[in-house]
Protein backbone atom coordinates (compact mmCIF):
# COMPACT_ATOMS: atom_id res chain seq x y z
CA UNK A 1 0.00 0.00 0.00
CA UNK A 2 0.94 3.48 -0.73
CA UNK A 3 1.56 6.09 2.05
CA UNK A 4 1.86 9.50 1.55
CA UNK A 5 4.37 11.49 3.59
CA UNK A 6 5.67 15.07 2.98
CA UNK A 7 4.97 15.20 -0.51
CA UNK A 8 7.09 11.34 -1.18
CA UNK A 9 5.12 8.39 -1.69
CA UNK A 10 6.47 5.35 0.17
CA UNK A 11 5.84 2.11 -0.53
CA UNK A 12 5.67 -0.15 2.49
CA UNK A 13 3.68 -3.42 2.90
CA UNK A 14 1.53 -4.10 5.95
CA UNK A 15 0.89 -7.35 6.50
CA UNK A 16 -2.00 -8.73 8.40
CA UNK A 17 -2.14 -12.40 9.13
CA UNK A 18 -6.00 -13.72 9.34
CA UNK A 19 -6.65 -17.22 10.98
CA UNK A 20 -9.42 -19.03 9.92
CA UNK A 21 -8.72 -17.09 6.08
CA UNK A 22 -10.29 -19.88 4.16
CA UNK A 23 -13.57 -19.49 5.96
CA UNK A 24 -16.85 -17.64 5.30
CA UNK A 25 -16.49 -14.58 6.26
CA UNK A 26 -12.67 -14.69 6.63
CA UNK A 27 -12.29 -15.83 2.84
CA UNK A 28 -14.37 -12.33 2.43
CA UNK A 29 -12.20 -9.95 4.67
CA UNK A 30 -9.11 -11.44 2.99
CA UNK A 31 -9.92 -10.15 -0.45
CA UNK A 32 -11.38 -6.00 0.87
CA UNK A 33 -7.79 -6.71 2.67
CA UNK A 34 -6.09 -7.58 -0.51
CA UNK A 35 -7.94 -4.91 -2.57
CA UNK A 36 -7.19 -2.22 0.05
CA UNK A 37 -3.11 -3.38 -0.43
CA UNK A 38 -2.73 -5.03 2.65
CA UNK A 39 -0.65 -8.19 2.23
CA UNK A 40 -2.35 -11.16 3.83
CA UNK A 41 -1.16 -14.20 5.44
CA UNK A 42 -3.60 -16.95 6.13
CA UNK A 43 -3.83 -19.41 9.25
CA UNK A 44 -6.61 -22.15 8.56
CA UNK A 45 -6.40 -25.60 9.85
CA UNK A 46 -9.26 -26.69 6.63
CA UNK A 47 -11.59 -28.07 9.47
CA UNK A 48 -14.87 -26.35 7.63
CA UNK A 49 -13.67 -25.14 4.39
CA UNK A 50 -11.19 -26.32 1.45
CA UNK A 51 -8.00 -25.34 0.48
CA UNK A 52 -9.43 -24.17 -3.15
CA UNK A 53 -10.62 -21.03 -1.59
CA UNK A 54 -7.15 -19.51 -1.83
CA UNK A 55 -7.29 -19.85 -5.58
CA UNK A 56 -11.16 -18.16 -5.44
CA UNK A 57 -9.32 -15.53 -3.46
CA UNK A 58 -6.67 -15.07 -6.41
CA UNK A 59 -9.16 -14.98 -8.95
CA UNK A 60 -11.06 -11.87 -7.53
CA UNK A 61 -8.07 -10.21 -6.40
CA UNK A 62 -5.00 -11.21 -8.85
CA UNK A 63 -3.11 -12.24 -5.66
CA UNK A 64 -2.59 -15.84 -4.33
CA UNK A 65 -2.84 -15.01 -0.30
CA UNK A 66 0.35 -16.62 1.54
CA UNK A 67 -1.38 -20.24 3.53
CA UNK A 68 -0.41 -22.09 5.93
CA UNK A 69 -1.98 -25.19 7.59
CA UNK A 70 -2.40 -25.91 10.89
CA UNK A 71 -4.17 -25.76 14.27
CA UNK A 72 -3.79 -23.13 16.73
CA UNK A 73 -4.88 -24.83 19.58
CA UNK A 74 -1.24 -26.49 18.92
CA UNK A 75 1.04 -23.81 20.84
CA UNK A 76 4.31 -25.28 19.51
CA UNK A 77 3.09 -24.95 15.90
CA UNK A 78 1.70 -21.46 17.14
CA UNK A 79 4.85 -20.57 18.52
CA UNK A 80 6.68 -21.38 15.86
CA UNK A 81 5.09 -19.53 13.48
CA UNK A 82 5.05 -16.30 14.70
CA UNK A 83 8.96 -17.14 15.38
CA UNK A 84 9.53 -17.62 11.33
CA UNK A 85 6.81 -14.75 10.20
CA UNK A 86 7.99 -11.61 12.34
CA UNK A 87 6.66 -8.77 10.34
CA UNK A 88 3.15 -9.21 10.96
CA UNK A 89 1.65 -5.89 11.66
CA UNK A 90 -1.90 -6.72 13.08
CA UNK A 91 -4.32 -9.95 13.56
CA UNK A 92 -7.66 -10.84 12.65
CA UNK A 93 -9.10 -13.45 14.58
CA UNK A 94 -11.73 -15.59 12.76
CA UNK A 95 -10.86 -19.34 13.71
CA UNK A 96 -13.16 -21.17 15.33
CA UNK A 97 -16.26 -23.49 15.65
CA UNK A 98 -19.26 -21.71 15.53
CA UNK A 99 -22.12 -24.22 14.57
CA UNK A 100 -24.67 -23.23 17.79
CA UNK A 101 -26.45 -26.71 17.46
CA UNK A 102 -22.89 -28.84 17.52
CA UNK A 103 -21.92 -26.97 20.42
CA UNK A 104 -24.42 -28.45 22.61
CA UNK A 105 -23.69 -31.83 21.62
CA UNK A 106 -20.16 -31.66 21.74
CA UNK A 107 -19.42 -28.75 24.18
CA UNK A 108 -15.71 -29.62 25.12
CA UNK A 109 -15.07 -29.36 21.59
CA UNK A 110 -16.51 -26.16 21.29
CA UNK A 111 -14.66 -25.19 24.71
CA UNK A 112 -11.16 -26.79 23.95
CA UNK A 113 -11.15 -25.34 20.32
CA UNK A 114 -12.38 -21.46 20.57
CA UNK A 115 -10.56 -21.34 24.09
CA UNK A 116 -7.11 -22.66 23.33
CA UNK A 117 -6.95 -21.09 19.97
CA UNK A 118 -7.34 -17.51 21.21
CA UNK A 119 -5.08 -18.66 23.99
CA UNK A 120 -1.54 -19.44 22.25
CA UNK A 121 -2.23 -16.21 19.74
CA UNK A 122 -2.89 -14.16 22.55
CA UNK A 123 0.80 -15.45 24.16
CA UNK A 124 2.11 -15.46 20.66
CA UNK A 125 1.28 -11.80 19.97
CA UNK A 126 2.40 -10.94 23.39
CA UNK A 127 5.58 -12.71 22.97
CA UNK A 128 6.26 -11.18 19.11
CA UNK A 129 4.87 -7.36 20.33
CA UNK A 130 2.27 -7.86 17.74
CA UNK A 131 -0.40 -4.34 19.10
CA UNK A 132 -3.59 -5.07 17.18
CA UNK A 133 -6.53 -7.81 17.36
CA UNK A 134 -10.06 -7.71 16.27
CA UNK A 135 -11.93 -10.70 17.24
CA UNK A 136 -14.55 -12.17 15.46
CA UNK A 137 -17.50 -12.15 18.43
CA UNK A 138 -21.59 -12.65 17.92
CA UNK A 139 -24.55 -10.82 19.11
CA UNK A 140 -25.22 -14.60 20.86
CA UNK A 141 -23.21 -12.95 23.48
CA UNK A 142 -26.17 -11.10 24.44
CA UNK A 143 -28.80 -14.17 24.93
CA UNK A 144 -32.64 -12.35 24.35
CA UNK A 145 -31.57 -8.74 25.34
CA UNK A 146 -33.75 -6.68 27.10
CA UNK A 147 -34.03 -3.67 25.28
CA UNK A 148 -34.28 -3.84 21.42
CA UNK A 149 -32.29 -2.85 19.53
CA UNK A 150 -29.56 -3.90 21.49
CA UNK A 151 -26.34 -1.61 22.07
CA UNK A 152 -22.98 -2.81 23.36
CA UNK A 153 -23.66 -1.76 26.92
CA UNK A 154 -26.27 -4.59 27.49
CA UNK A 155 -25.32 -7.05 30.11
CA UNK A 156 -24.03 -10.33 29.32
CA UNK A 157 -27.15 -12.80 29.73
CA UNK A 158 -26.95 -16.67 30.49
CA UNK A 159 -25.62 -18.19 26.85
CA UNK A 160 -28.04 -20.03 25.21
CA UNK A 161 -25.68 -22.24 23.89
CA UNK A 162 -21.44 -23.91 24.82
CA UNK A 163 -20.53 -21.54 21.25
CA UNK A 164 -22.31 -18.36 22.65
CA UNK A 165 -20.27 -19.23 25.87
CA UNK A 166 -17.14 -19.39 23.98
CA UNK A 167 -17.77 -16.03 22.77
CA UNK A 168 -18.19 -14.62 25.89
CA UNK A 169 -15.56 -15.91 27.87
CA UNK A 170 -13.45 -15.17 24.79
CA UNK A 171 -14.40 -11.20 25.11
CA UNK A 172 -13.50 -11.48 28.88
CA UNK A 173 -9.94 -13.11 28.50
CA UNK A 174 -9.02 -10.28 25.89
CA UNK A 175 -10.09 -7.88 28.63
CA UNK A 176 -7.94 -9.40 31.19
CA UNK A 177 -5.30 -10.08 28.90
CA UNK A 178 -4.31 -7.03 26.70
CA UNK A 179 -3.31 -4.77 29.31
CA UNK A 180 -1.10 -7.54 30.69
CA UNK A 181 0.55 -7.82 26.84
CA UNK A 182 0.46 -4.65 25.51
CA UNK A 183 -1.95 -5.44 23.20
CA UNK A 184 -4.96 -3.10 21.36
CA UNK A 185 -8.30 -5.36 20.67
CA UNK A 186 -11.63 -4.83 19.06
CA UNK A 187 -13.93 -7.46 19.56
CA UNK A 188 -17.07 -6.91 16.51
CA UNK A 189 -20.12 -8.57 17.41
CA UNK A 190 -21.94 -9.95 14.02
CA UNK A 191 -25.74 -10.11 14.04
CA UNK A 192 -26.58 -12.93 11.17
CA UNK A 193 -23.95 -12.74 8.04
CA UNK A 194 -25.18 -13.53 5.14
CA UNK A 195 -24.88 -13.74 1.21
CA UNK A 196 -22.11 -14.01 -0.65
CA UNK A 197 -19.43 -12.14 -2.86
CA UNK A 198 -21.00 -10.62 -5.68
CA UNK A 199 -18.31 -12.58 -7.92
CA UNK A 200 -20.05 -15.58 -6.81
CA UNK A 201 -16.23 -16.99 -6.68
CA UNK A 202 -16.51 -17.09 -2.61
CA UNK A 203 -19.39 -17.44 -0.17
CA UNK A 204 -20.80 -19.85 2.29
CA UNK A 205 -19.97 -23.47 2.27
CA UNK A 206 -21.18 -25.65 5.29
CA UNK A 207 -20.26 -29.51 4.57
CA UNK A 208 -23.12 -31.58 5.26
CA UNK A 209 -26.68 -30.47 6.38
CA UNK A 210 -27.03 -26.60 7.02
CA UNK A 211 -28.10 -25.21 10.11
CA UNK A 212 -28.72 -21.85 9.40
CA UNK A 213 -31.20 -20.66 7.26
CA UNK A 214 -29.95 -19.08 4.26
CA UNK A 215 -27.76 -22.31 2.86
CA UNK A 216 -30.97 -24.43 3.85
CA UNK A 217 -32.83 -22.02 1.85
CA UNK A 218 -30.95 -21.32 -1.47
CA UNK A 219 -30.41 -25.78 -0.80
CA UNK A 220 -33.96 -26.02 -1.17
CA UNK A 221 -34.53 -23.70 -3.61
CA UNK A 222 -32.14 -25.38 -6.44
CA UNK A 223 -33.22 -28.48 -5.15
CA UNK A 224 -30.80 -30.34 -3.18
CA UNK A 225 -33.40 -30.29 -0.08
CA UNK A 226 -36.77 -31.22 -0.19
CA UNK A 227 -38.49 -28.26 2.34
CA UNK A 228 -37.70 -25.67 4.43
CA UNK A 229 -38.86 -25.61 7.99
CA UNK A 230 -38.89 -22.77 9.50
CA UNK A 231 -38.72 -23.00 12.86
CA UNK A 232 -41.44 -21.93 15.24
CA UNK A 233 -44.94 -19.70 13.93
CA UNK A 234 -46.52 -18.58 17.47
CA UNK A 235 -43.51 -15.92 18.43
CA UNK A 236 -44.63 -12.84 19.91
CA UNK A 237 -43.70 -11.13 15.76
CA UNK A 238 -45.45 -9.59 13.61
CA UNK A 239 -45.68 -12.80 11.63
CA UNK A 240 -45.14 -15.69 14.54
CA UNK A 241 -41.66 -16.13 13.12
CA UNK A 242 -38.59 -15.27 14.68
CA UNK A 243 -36.71 -11.50 13.50
CA UNK A 244 -32.88 -11.19 12.94
CA UNK A 245 -30.58 -8.33 11.96
CA UNK A 246 -29.45 -10.13 8.51
CA UNK A 247 -26.37 -8.00 7.37
CA UNK A 248 -24.02 -9.08 4.14
CA UNK A 249 -21.13 -10.92 4.62
CA UNK A 250 -19.35 -8.16 2.57
CA UNK A 251 -20.30 -5.24 4.72
CA UNK A 252 -18.93 -7.44 7.52
CA UNK A 253 -15.78 -7.77 5.99
CA UNK A 254 -15.38 -4.24 5.23
CA UNK A 255 -15.94 -3.55 9.35
CA UNK A 256 -13.03 -5.60 9.73
CA UNK A 257 -10.89 -3.09 7.78
CA UNK A 258 -11.97 -0.13 9.43
CA UNK A 259 -11.85 -1.69 13.20
CA UNK A 260 -7.80 -2.67 12.06
CA UNK A 261 -7.15 1.19 11.27
CA UNK A 262 -9.01 2.95 13.88
CA UNK A 263 -5.93 1.10 16.23
CA UNK A 264 -3.81 1.34 13.32
CA UNK A 265 -4.33 4.93 13.19
CA UNK A 266 -4.40 5.06 16.79
CA UNK A 267 -7.88 6.19 17.26
CA UNK A 268 -9.04 3.57 20.03
CA UNK A 269 -11.16 5.09 22.67
CA UNK A 270 -10.02 2.25 24.61
CA UNK A 271 -7.34 -0.99 24.78
CA UNK A 272 -10.37 -3.28 24.17
CA UNK A 273 -13.19 -1.76 21.99
CA UNK A 274 -16.59 -3.81 21.06
CA UNK A 275 -19.21 -2.87 18.04
CA UNK A 276 -22.44 -4.40 16.93
CA UNK A 277 -22.19 -5.31 13.33
CA UNK A 278 -25.70 -5.07 11.73
CA UNK A 279 -27.99 -2.89 9.78
CA UNK A 280 -30.44 -2.14 12.69
CA UNK A 281 -32.90 -3.55 10.89
CA UNK A 282 -35.19 -6.72 12.28
CA UNK A 283 -36.33 -9.05 9.59
CA UNK A 284 -38.74 -12.49 10.14
CA UNK A 285 -38.24 -15.70 8.67
CA UNK A 286 -41.31 -15.15 6.35
CA UNK A 287 -39.70 -11.21 5.18
CA UNK A 288 -37.07 -13.66 4.26
CA UNK A 289 -38.44 -16.00 2.13
CA UNK A 290 -40.92 -13.30 0.62
CA UNK A 291 -37.27 -11.60 -0.28
CA UNK A 292 -35.73 -14.71 -1.77
CA UNK A 293 -38.80 -15.30 -3.72
CA UNK A 294 -39.15 -11.81 -5.16
CA UNK A 295 -35.62 -11.94 -6.14
CA UNK A 296 -35.08 -15.39 -7.83
CA UNK A 297 -38.46 -15.21 -9.38
CA UNK A 298 -38.40 -19.17 -7.51
CA UNK A 299 -41.36 -20.17 -5.48
CA UNK A 300 -40.02 -21.71 -2.37
CA UNK A 301 -41.05 -25.07 -0.72
CA UNK A 302 -41.27 -24.55 3.33
CA UNK A 303 -43.15 -25.08 6.25
CA UNK A 304 -44.23 -23.44 9.55
CA UNK A 305 -43.38 -26.09 12.26
CA UNK A 306 -42.35 -26.34 16.22
CA UNK A 307 -40.17 -24.08 17.60
CA UNK A 308 -36.07 -25.21 17.40
CA UNK A 309 -34.84 -25.38 20.88
CA UNK A 310 -32.18 -22.93 21.89
CA UNK A 311 -33.65 -19.55 19.40
CA UNK A 312 -34.15 -16.61 20.94
CA UNK A 313 -37.47 -14.79 19.58
CA UNK A 314 -36.57 -11.29 18.06
CA UNK A 315 -32.48 -9.29 18.05
CA UNK A 316 -31.75 -6.46 16.57
CA UNK A 317 -28.73 -4.03 16.85
CA UNK A 318 -28.21 -0.74 17.48
CA UNK A 319 -25.57 0.61 15.34
CA UNK A 320 -24.93 3.84 16.34
CA UNK A 321 -21.80 3.19 17.98
CA UNK A 322 -20.41 1.55 14.71
CA UNK A 323 -21.75 4.06 12.75
CA UNK A 324 -20.67 6.79 14.52
CA UNK A 325 -17.58 6.39 16.22
CA UNK A 326 -15.89 3.15 13.95
CA UNK A 327 -16.88 5.03 11.20
CA UNK A 328 -18.69 2.48 9.37
CA UNK A 329 -21.85 1.48 7.96
CA UNK A 330 -23.82 -1.25 6.56
CA UNK A 331 -24.92 -0.61 2.60
CA UNK A 332 -25.96 -3.54 1.42
CA UNK A 333 -29.75 -4.76 1.68
CA UNK A 334 -31.71 -8.01 2.36
CA UNK A 335 -31.98 -8.04 -1.72
CA UNK A 336 -28.31 -7.83 -2.07
CA UNK A 337 -27.92 -10.17 0.58
CA UNK A 338 -30.21 -13.09 -1.15
CA UNK A 339 -29.25 -12.27 -4.79
CA UNK A 340 -25.98 -12.70 -4.12
CA UNK A 341 -26.45 -16.04 -1.94
CA UNK A 342 -28.53 -16.77 -4.43
CA UNK A 343 -25.84 -16.28 -7.60
CA UNK A 344 -23.39 -18.30 -5.57
CA UNK A 345 -25.58 -21.26 -5.07
CA UNK A 346 -26.54 -21.49 -8.49
CA UNK A 347 -22.97 -21.40 -9.27
CA UNK A 348 -22.08 -23.68 -6.85
CA UNK A 349 -24.45 -26.51 -8.70
CA UNK A 350 -23.27 -25.39 -12.25
CA UNK A 351 -19.44 -26.51 -11.13
CA UNK A 352 -20.86 -30.19 -10.22
C1 LIG B 1 -26.86 -18.29 15.35
C2 LIG B 1 -26.21 -17.47 16.42
C3 LIG B 1 -25.28 -16.47 15.81
C4 LIG B 1 -24.28 -17.16 14.93
C5 LIG B 1 -25.04 -17.93 13.85
C6 LIG B 1 -24.05 -18.68 12.96
C7 LIG B 1 -27.61 -17.20 18.40
C8 LIG B 1 -28.66 -16.37 19.04
N1 LIG B 1 -27.23 -16.77 17.18
O1 LIG B 1 -27.76 -17.44 14.70
O2 LIG B 1 -24.58 -15.80 16.83
O3 LIG B 1 -23.44 -16.21 14.32
O4 LIG B 1 -25.93 -18.86 14.47
O5 LIG B 1 -23.94 -20.00 13.24
O6 LIG B 1 -27.13 -18.16 18.94
N2 LIG B 1 -34.36 -21.05 10.80
C9 LIG B 1 -35.42 -21.73 10.24
N3 LIG B 1 -35.15 -22.87 9.53
C10 LIG B 1 -33.88 -23.35 9.36
C11 LIG B 1 -32.80 -22.63 9.93
C12 LIG B 1 -33.07 -21.48 10.65
O7 LIG B 1 -36.56 -21.33 10.38
O8 LIG B 1 -33.72 -24.41 8.72
C13 LIG B 1 -34.63 -19.79 11.53
C14 LIG B 1 -34.15 -19.82 12.98
O9 LIG B 1 -35.15 -20.34 13.81
C15 LIG B 1 -33.88 -18.34 13.21
C16 LIG B 1 -33.43 -17.81 11.84
O10 LIG B 1 -33.90 -18.77 10.90
O11 LIG B 1 -35.05 -17.68 13.54
C17 LIG B 1 -31.94 -17.68 11.71
O12 LIG B 1 -31.34 -18.90 12.10
P1 LIG B 1 -29.79 -19.23 11.84
O13 LIG B 1 -29.44 -18.88 10.45
O14 LIG B 1 -29.55 -20.64 12.29
O15 LIG B 1 -29.01 -18.22 12.76
P2 LIG B 1 -29.22 -17.90 14.33
O16 LIG B 1 -29.62 -19.09 15.09
O17 LIG B 1 -30.07 -16.68 14.42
Amino acid sequence: MTIKNNDTHILIFVKILVTGGTGYIGSHTVVELQQKGYEVVIVDNLSNSTKDVIYSIEKISGILPEFHQFDLCDAELTAKFFTENKNIDGVIHFAAFKSVGESMDFPLKYYHNNLKSLINLLKCMGDAKIKNLVFSSSCTVYGQPDILPVTETAPFKKAFSPYGHTKQICEEIIEHTIDIYGLKAISLRYFNPIGAHGSALIGELPLGVPNNLIPFLTQTAIGKRECLNVFGHDYNTPDGTCIRDYIHVVDIALAHISALERMTNNKSAANHEVFNLGTGNGFTVLDVIRTFEKVSGEKLNYKLVDRRSGDIEKVWADTQLANNVLGWKAARSLKDMMLSAWKWEKQLKSKK
